[in-house]
């Protein structure tokens, strides 16, 4: 058995009387991509809020390596290694592509650190352009390397390659692979040809509860999961 690097039991979230993310456990095992997939409004982000401290629970507990991490700020969170990008897009528009990574790394040789990254995403190339004229796309993966320049144990990826173009997802696919085992991924992800070919496990959110958790081959062969997601208006061909 691998080892559960972040762990949530119980974890639950209102917003008035709206019941977003409604007694989740969840495992994540270090050095696994984990896909956290489920309808519009599921409580996907809502749920990976709390895993960052973004936002408080109403109830349940976090652990990271088997330390509480329930009150810690989300600051405190980033230094103990858990790295996230937010489903809308958050990059310093005004800056240039290689300033919006140097505000993210720690220590170092600053350059060599920012351009591993860069390079890791493909924007390389791009360091010295203003960040705000970057495609949608681009800010994207621009935000993955953020989240890589923080050297995470976790990573967590809210809906990245939203925006990408057809042609870059290979790119992208590859690139999360790469990160594993090394870093361990949790990954928001709508698009199901990405989330099938990069995924050791899912977990299935819906009404802010898990419908459903297992590989690839068992979720897809899930007739709940088919009904609530799969089957319905939000399937990807
Ligand atoms: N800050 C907030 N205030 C009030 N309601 C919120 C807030 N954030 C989320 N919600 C509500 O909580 C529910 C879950 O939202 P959440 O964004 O977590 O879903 P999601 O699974 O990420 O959806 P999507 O796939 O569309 O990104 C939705 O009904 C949403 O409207
Ligand atoms: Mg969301």
């Amino acid at each position: 058995m691998a080892a559960v690097i972040l762990q949530a039991s119980g974890l639950s979230r209102a917003f008035g009387g709206l019941q977003a993310v409604d007694g989740v456990d969840f495992e994540l095992q270090a050095g696994e991509i984990h896909a956290l997939i489920g309808p519009n409004g599921a409580g996907k982000t809502t749920f990976v809020s709390l895993l960052s401290g973004r936002i408080k629970p109403d109830a349940g507990v976090i652990r990271l390596g088997g330390s509480d991490i329930t009150a810690l700020p989300a600051h405190a969170r980033v230094r103990a290694g858990i790295a996230y990008t937010f489903q809308i897009t958050s990059i310093y528009p005004r800056l240039s592509v290689f300033d919006n990574v140097a505000l993210a790394v720690r220590g170092g040789d600053l350059a060599a650190s920012v351009m591993a990254a860069l390079r890791r995403v493909g924007l390389a190339e791009r360091a010295d352009q203003v960040a705000g004229n970057l495609s949608y796309g681009h800010q994207r993966l621009l935000e993955v390397a953020m989240g890589l320049a923080l050297s995470p144990r976790v990573l967590i990826l809210d809906e990245p390659t939203q925006g990408l173009a057809a042609g870059e997802i290979a790119g992208f696919v590859a690139l999360i692979r790469s990160l594993v085992p090394q870093t361990t991924v949790l990954l928001i992800e709508h698009n199901m040809e990405v989330v099938m070919g990069l995924a050791d496990r899912i977990t299935v959110l819906n009404f802010g509860r898990v419908l459903a958790r297992g590989t690839t081959a068992e979720i897809r062969a899930n007739p709940a999961v088919q009904a609530a997601y799969l089957g319905g208006d939000d399937a990807v061909a």
